[in-house]
């Protein structure tokens, strides 16, 4: 019996639901704990391709329990469609997924905002998924968003949403925003807290019975470190903390008895959405589009692509204190000849082993790299550590040893196959 949290050490997209889906295997349970829909897990079983932007990575597992803690923000209607879809891919969903009545629902009016932000804000957005994230969060912290619970219970339900509906339109009114058509809105969110009734409960209470009986519990982060909303490229994070201590408050399990927090990073870095990117290198996103690879599995957009940084997993080190590590898209570097890796930044004249707190100190940050000479083997079909070309044997040691943790597994291809355990 193990309890492990999951993290990624980038910023997001660094293959935790495939990691997730291979460690299934060995857990009872896996539960996502914050964030919302803005998340997008893939997982490849055979040529079936599954895109989890709600559901944890686990669901595709026979007999394995999947919880959406009180840290998730849900938006029903997603959620519905979601599962629905999973249904229609042959996957059951019953019984093996819980929602937590703690989670706090996402309405339009939250993506409404989002996306009105997004466009005053012009030179200065954040790139948001749209998804309505920061909003609802922000009536989470404001203490006026509606959670699963009330939709338990249509009087409740009722009258929070008419108030919150009635506050958002008085505000709104001067801005020339549409008002909220309260009756529609409710109609809407009744149908689909019907049809999410029997999955609510209190997970917390769950996770620790579970455990009382002996079940391993796999905690499934979302988005990345520098994503994170205390730690990571403020304002261009998410809106909530996506580092190894939100397992914990996310879900209600205590951090005494975790067992392992395993990071998740890949072989070089990627970012969707704004906010800087140090190691960015122009001929990386030319390479890796030009395979298909490096699209939002959420939006479509094209992601940044840059030489690994090791300052920013060395900071993912410090604040989640990664037992192991997981190194994937190994292959995606397979072809390039001259290989770079930021070790530090030269910030004015001095040298620095952080990301600096200030966007515009961390946007005049220039990499110091080291270089290492390319395998230029295809990794793809190589099952064994000891089989890997040495030049990748010593550059995965090398990004491990930066980063400060021991490696765990390497992930060569998108398939559970494509993965090698050291
Ligand atoms: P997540 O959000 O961390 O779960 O990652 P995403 O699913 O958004 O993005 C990771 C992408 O890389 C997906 O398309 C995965 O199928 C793919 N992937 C994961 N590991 C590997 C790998 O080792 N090699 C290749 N070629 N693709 C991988
Ligand atoms: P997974 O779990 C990568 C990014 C968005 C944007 C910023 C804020 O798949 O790794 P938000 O909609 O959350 O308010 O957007 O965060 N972002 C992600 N980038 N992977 C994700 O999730 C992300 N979730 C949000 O692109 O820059
Ligand atoms: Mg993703």
């Amino acid at each position: 019996m193990a309890h492990i949290i999951v993290v990624g050490a980038q910023w997001g997209d660094e293959g935790k639901g495939k990691v997730i889906d291979v460690l299934t295997d060995h857990a009872d349970v896996v539960v996502r704990t914050q964030g919302g829909n803005n998340a997008g897990h893939t997982v490849f079983v055979g040529d079936k391709k599954f895109v989890f932007h709600l559901i944890p990575s686990g669901i595709l597992r026979k007999n394995k329990l999947c919880v959406i803690g009180n840290g998730v923000v849900v938006d029903p209607i997603a959620l519905i469609e979601e599962i629905d879809s999973l249904v229609q891919q042959g996957v059951k969903v019953g019984r093996n997924l819980v929602l937590s009545d703690r989670a706090h629902i996402v309405f339009p009016f939250h993506r409404m905002l989002d996306e009105l932000r997004e466009i005053t804000r012009a030179k200065g957005k954040i790139g948001t998924t749209k998804r309505g994230i920061g909003p609802a969060y922000g009536d989470k912290v404001e203490r006026v968003g509606l959670r699963l619970c009330d939709l338990l219970q249509p009087k409740i339900f009722q009258e929070r949403l008419e108030m919150r509906i009635q506050e958002f339109n008085t505000w709104h009114k001067a801005s020339g925003i549409e008002p909220i058509d309260f009756n529609k809105l409710h109609a809407a969110y009744r149908k689909a807290g019907d049809k999410l009734a029997p999955f609510i409960s209190n997970t917390t209470l769950l996770l620790h019975k579970l455990h009382k009986k002996g079940a391993s519990i796999l905690f499934e982060g979302a988005q990345g470190t520098l994503l994170d909303v205390d730690h990571g490229t403020y304002p261009f994070v998410t809106s909530s903390n996506t580092t190894a201590g939100a397992a914990c408050t996310g879900s209600g399990f205590p951090p005494t008895l975790i067992n392992k927090v395993l990071g998740v990073m890949k072989s070089y870095t990627t970012r969707v959405g704004e906010g800087p990117l140090p190691t960015h290198n122009p001929e990386l996103d030319r390479r890796l589009h030009s395979l298909g690879r490096e699209y939002g599995a959420s939006t479509g957009r094209p992601r940044r692509c840059g030489w690994f940084d090791a300052v920013v997993t060395r900071t993912s080190q410090i604040i989640n204190g990664f037992d192991e590590l997981v190194v994937t898209n190994l292959d995606g570097l397979d072809t390039v000849e001259d290989i770079k890796v930021a070790v530090a930044y030269k910030l004015g004249t001095r040298k620095v082993d952080y990301v600096p707190a200030d966007i515009e100190e961390l946007a005049t940050c220039v990499p110091v790299y080291k270089t290492f000479r390319g395998w230029l083997q295809d990794t793809s079909q190589i099952k064994s550590f000891q089989k890997l070309p040495l030049r990748a044997k010593e550059y995965l040691k090398a990004i491990c040893e930066l980063t400060g943790a021991t490696l765990r597994m390497v992930s060569v291809g998108a398939s559970r196959e494509q993965t090698i355990f050291c």
